[in-house]
């Protein structure tokens, strides 16, 4: 039975922005991309950087240490030094709230 995860506002989050959650153990940051809301992994999967303190370009967030840039939308890692992708998580708009949904 997948659990639901209560994160933020949509209204905390401005289009082009990110903004870190800690919720049910887990550390957070929440994109708003042109309205459509994603969610991964705060921590860099690559050393201590904050993704939500990170340069979003499009659907790509670029870590502000040393540069490594992930697809919000999959995780995928764009461009190096770091080749492991960031986790993500199935994200649900509700009553103008933004939830995840874990297993
Ligand atoms: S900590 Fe994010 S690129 Fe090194």
């Amino acid at each position: 039975m997948p659990q639901r995860i209560d994160l933020c506002s949509t209204a905390d989050v401005e289009p082009g922005n990110a903004l870190k959650v800690e919720s049910g153990g887990l550390t957070l940051a929440v994109f708003n991309l042109d309205g459509e809301f994603y969610v991964t992994d705060d921590l860099c999967t690559h050393g201590p950087g904050s993704l939500s303190e990170g340069y979003i370009d499009g659907d790509v967030i670029e870590c502000n240490f040393h540069n490594v840039q992930f697809n919000i939308k999959t995780g995928e890692v764009v461009a190096p030094p770091c080749m492991v992708p960031i986790k993500t998580y199935k994200t649900v708009v509700e009553n103008g709230r933004v939830l995840i949904e874990t297993d």
